[in-house]
């Protein structure tokens, strides 16, 4: 199959991409560069520049390369920023994600395209503040976010257009991702706790903890973190499963099962980094669930996946990447 990889120029969509290759695939990359790095992008993989939102250019793409599956990353996801401009995450997310999905069904020029698979990258952020030990797909989504609702429609939206057309289709709930599968493809963004963390020690200055008293055993959230080398392999089996299966329908979260708290994380940090810098508690940060941790039976169930890589593979990539581009973090 030849596999539209949106959002392939990105931190997660580039490790999609790699391991979609190294699986045996053909994929091809559509992103508008906008957070992408074209770098990213191995040879060999044809990169087209655009946005979903352009039906035009998204129809020619999926002629020009005769796709025949789609894994689609592309899309706004800073919930803070979400916030505060809705109107755009709702454009780039949801009106985005209708667009592509009319030319790849050929509601927007009959005929054309012979996709037959499609796979949403989608988002925990979709549950908002879940009261249970661990989040099963049942769980109830209550998004707290703009970023989460677009999720969800999104959701929506994609399994609607599978039981409309008979269309395969995933969505793929991400929990906390982190780690690199090499120093280059590392996330450039300083968005989540581990690059903050990082970029604190690299000031010389004490990582913060966003609150330690939450009802959790050392008062600071639990989150499920998982490699983005596993979250790839997860899509590359998703695809699998989609091939052999028209019109299957699946919701899957994308954990390792395990909570580990902002506490503990900063320890790992310490010790992988060899900083050896106390935490300081700062005020929670609005919005933060105190407990968020995937139960991974059904992708388990569904698909054979497990998760390889550790909290420890994730610090130890992510800090390489990290000391890559901030090469006076490394001396201490
Ligand atoms: N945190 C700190 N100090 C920091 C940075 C973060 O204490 O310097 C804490 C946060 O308060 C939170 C935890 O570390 O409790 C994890 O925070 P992240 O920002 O790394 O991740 P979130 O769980 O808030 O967000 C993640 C993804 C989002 C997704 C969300 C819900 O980054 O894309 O999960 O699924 F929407």
């Amino acid at each position: 199959m030849t596999w539209l990889i949106t959002g392939g120029a990105g931190y997660i969509g580039a490790h999609v991409v790699r391991a979609m290759t190294e699986a045996g695939e053909r994929a091809v990359v559509y992103d508008d560069l906008s957070t992408g790095i074209a770098e990213r992008v191995p040879d060999g993989v044809p990169l087209v520049v655009g946005s979903t939102l352009d039906a035009e250019r998204v129809a020619r793409a999926l002629a020009d390369h005769a796709v025949t599956g789609v894994v689609h990353l592309a899309a706004k996801k800073q919930v803070g920023e979400s916030v505060d401009l809705p109107l755009h995450y709702y454009r780039e997310n949801v009106e985005g994600l209708r667009v592509l999905l009319e030319q790849v069904t050929g509601a927007g020029a009959p005929g054309a395209p012979g996709v037959s698979s499609f796979v949403f990258s989608s988002s925990a952020a979709v549950y908002g503040m879940p009261d249970v030990e661990l989040v099963t797909e049942e769980t109830p989504c209550v998004p707290m976010s703009p970023y989460g609702e677009t999720k969800l429609a999104g959701e929506w939206l994609v399994r609607a257009t599978g039981r409309a057309t008979g269309l395969a289709t995933a969505s793929l709930r991400y929990f906390n991702v982190a780690g690199a599968a090499t120093p280059h493809l590392a996330d450039t963004g300083v968005f989540n706790l581990i690059p903050m963390v990082f970029e604190k020690l690299t000031e010389k200055a004490p990582p913060r903890i966003f609150g330690d008293d939450y009802a959790t055993p050392d008062g600071t959230c639990v989150r499920d973190y998982i490699h983005v080398l596993d979250l790839a392999d997860a899509h590359v089996a998703t695809a699998r499963a989609l091939r052999s299966s028209p019109g299957r329908d699946l919701t899957l979260n994308v954990g390792r099962g395990e909570g580990v708290s902002v506490r503990e994380m900063i320890d790992h940090i310490n010790a992988v980094t060899g900083y050896d810098r106390p935490p300081t508690v700062t005020p929670r940060r609005p919005g933060d669930p105190s407990r968020v941790v995937a139960s991974a039976d059904r992708i388990t169930a569904e698909l054979g996946w497990n998760a390889k890589h550790d909290i420890q593979d994730m610090i130890t990539s992510a800090w390489e990447g990290w000391v890559r581009l901030h090469p006076e973090a490394a001396r201490g």
